[in-house]
């Protein structure tokens, strides 16, 4: 196959979007069974990535339909931004979806309001003493949830770097690099796998301990975990320009795509028990799809020579989960790509359709298309 698996990717995508958005309208999916989505409530931390992929893909067909869901669905979440106890550190996958991506792509006043405020908020949550952003409020399982923090927040951080941009205070900033230098020091480990969960004394800020949280064990390699941390750390990169980060960045690309099996599907957690059957070794297209996106990018900072192994790896993910893993071959299924595997320990949402999944094999195809606007 040449390159016309590209706009054909596209294609697939905008037609499909097309009829999830009579489908699925204002509401906020989060995992596919049986063919639907299943809705969650706004407060979900999923609840950007609907309407993030609507406006990816009006940015290339300017359906009006598309816009008028994104819209409402920011609309439909205003009520948490006067809740903080609603929201936590997700707020930044949340707002840059919705707030940031209406007004980068039309300028709409009252976006750009709701984004600053979000980015209040988010630096709001950082821990002076540990130099982390909290993760989650206190209903995650644990009564205290003040001294946690976690790899995926590297993805909040793009809404900080823009609130400093916007505004020309540089608070959001340095919030952001004092969160990123803090996951270099205890995330990131020498090979380049990640930890999922950190945990400080959050009044000392001293590290109490290492969780495995959404992966199988505190030492293993959660494969989106992993996929955040390549895309997080190449962002931070781009908005700060910082080598180490870059390097770190590095690390973590090489041993993720060291880490794919032939049919470049992660298993969702690199480390887990070759037991031979389907009892532990569940795939996430999810996963591949975050780490493409973040390779893509990687590749424009990498040295030459280099950036042909990101570009490369990128493409290879993309080109898989669109080949062996879409929906493009079954009307009914409402998922883009299959395959996603969104909590193993909890055996949730097990071998589905993930609206992430979805969000970031759109935004990768559409890189791959020509669009160059990151909503990061
Ligand atoms: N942020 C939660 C996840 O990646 O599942």
């Amino acid at each position: 196959m040449n390159n016309n698996w590209k706009k054909e990717a596209l294609n697939f995508i905008i037609e499909k979007t097309e009829v999830n958005n009579r489908k699925i309208g204002v509401n906020f999916p989060h995992a596919s069974h049986d063919g639907k989505y299943k809705l969650e409530n706004e407060q979900w931390w999923t609840a950007g990535f609907w309407p993030g992929l609507l406006w990816k893909v009006y940015s290339q067909t300017n359906d009006d339909s598309l816009k008028i869901t994104a819209e409402q669905c920011e609309e439909k979440m205003d009520r948490l931004l006067t809740n903080t106890e609603c929201i936590d550190h997700d707020m930044g996958f949340m707002w840059t979806l919705t707030s940031l991506a209406n007004y980068k792509l039309t300028g709409n006043k009252e976006s750009r309001r709701r984004a600053l405020l979000a980015a209040n908020l988010l630096s709001a949550r950082f821990n002076t003493e540990g130099n982390y952003i909290r993760a989650w409020n206190a209903w995650i399982g644990r009564k205290d949830n003040s001294g946690v923090a976690i790899i995926d927040c590297l993805m909040n951080l793009p809404l900080l770097y823009w609130a400093s941009e916007e505004t020309g205070d540089p608070r959001f900033k340095h919030i952001a690099k004092r969160h990123v230098n803090m996951v270099l020091e205890h995330f990131i480990r020498e090979d380049g796998s990640v930890q999922h969960m950190v945990v400080f004394d959050s009044e000392t800020g001293e590290v109490v301990e290492k969780l495995g949280g959404q992966g199988f064990a505190p030492n293993s390699a959660w494969a989106r975990g992993c996929a955040w941390a390549v895309y997080g750390l190449t962002l931070s990169y781009k908005y700060t320009k910082d080598i180490k980060i870059l390097n770190a960045a590095k690390k973590t690309a090489h041993y993720f795509i060291s880490n794919l099996q032939d049919n470049k599907c992660p298993v969702w957690d690199f480390r887990v028990p070759e037991d031979g059957e389907k009892k532990y070794r569940y795939p996430d297209s999810s996963a591949g799809a975050i780490a493409a996106c973040g390779l893509l990018l990687l590749s424009k900072y990498a040295g030459e020579f280099e950036d042909y192994i990101y570009k490369n790896a990128g493409e290879e993910i993309l080109k898989a989960l669109y080949i062996e893993c879409s929906s493009k071959d079954n009307e009914k299924e409402e998922g883009l790509i299959m395959n996603g595997t969104g909590h193993f320990p909890e055996q949730t949402n097990l071998d589905v359709p993930l609206i992430y999944g979805d969000y970031y094999f759109v935004e990768g195809i559409s890189i791959l298309n020509g669009d160059e606007l990151l909503f990061w």
